[in-house]
């Protein structure tokens, strides 16, 4: 006897089946199917029925049964058309063969490089707030996480080799993703977005050929993309180089900037948490020296808010994968052609799970409390073979965000209200507008450090100097 199939959640409509809600709130809706139905349930998009599992076991075989009988390409058509073929969205014997590429960019020697490129932006942009003033940190990180993996793929000319105009052009990118409507229709926005690929793509075609012609002068992603063998010994050509390159900016900022908004608005919204964060920064992070790998490794409170965050405000809510072969899920059957869906949403707020979930608790994480252990029960960067490969990149950047920001300065949180926007690419917080003061040098750090850096000629520190000083006359 065949299972099953997984139960509807209510509140579908005619044609469109639950698109509508799951546009305007897919949180609700999944929170509902979880009340009516518990950890299988189906919803429908248009004619697309699709299995939505939640919690640590469901999670874990969607994970594992990726590339077996679940694909990810097609649940994720909708990002070639902006992007091309990249990654999870090539077929499969493309991405096993591309595979040794992403590990080589990705692997810890690396990440050095990543961090001092993360200091250096992050610090440019609080260098650039002035003494006081206001500042919608929603937008601030996106144009920061845009600048830090700019940065860290390109050197620090990245602004000057990208070209002017670069970023307003990929916003025409990012601003084309949709994924309910056809990616070919006449429609402006995405005609903006091929004008702004044809921009990119020629961009980027110039800084593979500069580096094709002069090899030793480089060193950095393009470089890396152009010297590592595939699986199969070949090498990357140009287009794949563009597109990986593509998809590397998107990855790499899109989901970061909105987990970073949702960070900064989180900790002010506690007090009490940021108290501990504020003390942690003080002991360990000294003024005006980087931040690296070591000295990251020792600031537990704030990654247990980066992890807390995650839980909290995933920016990767939902995961989607293609069913080719008939998967029993719990007491259900999933036909071939259904789709299936984790939700972070429910999944995260497994009461078992995690204690008063709906509390912003980043202790929970603490050895002591050991919470969200199983690997599968907080699934924000993913799990099993596509996990995100730049969690740990990501991870570190809102380290250096949070560990600067907070060392120099003052901040109050003035958005009383605060909400999830669903975008096509990833979650990320309405404004966050934060009123904000810098703090003054004598209380980062002693006197005599800021004189012997003046002497020594420290160009930040002089300039820090004659700031503080014209803002108090
Ligand atoms: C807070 C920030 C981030 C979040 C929440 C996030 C989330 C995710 C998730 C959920 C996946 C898996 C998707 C799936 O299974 O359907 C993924 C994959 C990926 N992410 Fe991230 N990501 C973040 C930052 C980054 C950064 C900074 C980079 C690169 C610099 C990056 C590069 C990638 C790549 C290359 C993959 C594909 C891995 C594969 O298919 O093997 N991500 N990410």
């Amino acid at each position: 006897m065949t299972a099953a199939l997984p139960p509807m959640v209510s509140g579908k409509l005619p044609i469109v089946g639950h698109a509508l809600e799951m546009l305007r709130d897919r949180e609700s809706l999944f929170k509902r199917g979880y009340q009516e139905h518990g950890d299988v349930f189906a919803m429908q998009l248009g004619p697309q029925p699709i299995a939505v599992v939640t919690g640590g076991e469901h999670n874990r075989h969607l994970y594992m049964e990726t590339d077996k009988s679940l694909n990810m390409q097609d649940g994720y058509a909708f990002l070639k058309a902006s992007f091309g073929e990249v990654f999870f969205v090539a077929s499969k014997d493309t991405y096993y063969n591309q595979r040794p590429v992403l590990q080589e960019l990705f692997k810890r020697e690396r990440m050095v490089g990543y961090i001092q490129a993360m200091n250096a932006e992050v610090q440019e942009w609080l260098d650039s707030l002035g003494q006081a003033g206001e500042v919608d940190i929603t937008a601030a990180m996106r144009q920061l996480t845009q600048f830090v993996v700019g940065r860290a793929m390109i050197g620090p000319d990245y602004n000057k080799e990208l070209g002017p105009g670069f970023w307003e052009q990929y916003e025409g990118i990012a601003a084309g993703l949709d994924f309910v409507l056809p990616p070919n229709l006449p429609l402006p926005k995405f005609r903006r977005r091929d004008r702004a690929r044809a921009h990119i793509t020629k961009t980027l075609n110039g800084l593979i050929q500069k580096r094709r012609e002069n090899p030793d002068q480089y060193d950095d992603l393009i470089t890396t993309l152009l010297s590592t063998p595939l699986k199969d010994g070949s090498r990357l050509d140009n287009e794949d180089i563009v597109t990986i390159f593509m998809g590397l900016l998107f990855a790499g900022h899109e989901t970061t900037a909105g987990q970073a908004a949702w960070l900064i608005a989180l900790l002010l919204r506690h007090p009490d948490y940021l108290a501990r964060v504020r003390q942690e920064i003080s002991e360990r992070v000294t003024y005006g020296q980087p931040i690296d790998a070591a000295l990251l490794s020792k600031l537990d409170h704030i990654y247990m808010a980066i992890d807390e965050t995650t839980r909290m405000q995933p920016s990767a809510d939902i995961q989607v994968r293609t069913v080719d072969t008939p998967m029993k899920v719990g007491n259900y059957e999933v036909p071939a052609g259904w789709r299936m869906m984790v939700s972070a949403a429910t999944s995260h707020n497994l009461p078992g799970v995690f204690t008063n979930p709906e509390r912003f608790d980043p202790l929970r994480f603490s050895p002591e409390r050991g919470e969200g252990k199983d690997p599968f029960a907080i699934v924000g960067f993913g799990g099993g073979i596509h996990k995100c490969t730049g969690m740990n990149f990501a991870k570190n950047e809102m380290a250096v965000i949070t560990a600067l920001l907070f060392q120099q300065f003052d901040l109050e949180l003035l958005s009383k209200e605060i909400h999830v926007v669903s975008g096509n690419g990833a979650n990320h917080p309405s404004e966050v507008r934060v009123r904000y003061k810098r703090k003054p040098l004598s209380a980062l750090t002693d006197v005599k450090t800021i004189q012997q850096a003046v002497e020594a000629g420290c160009p930040h520190m002089r300039q820090k100097v004659a700031e503080e000083q014209l803002s108090s006359q």
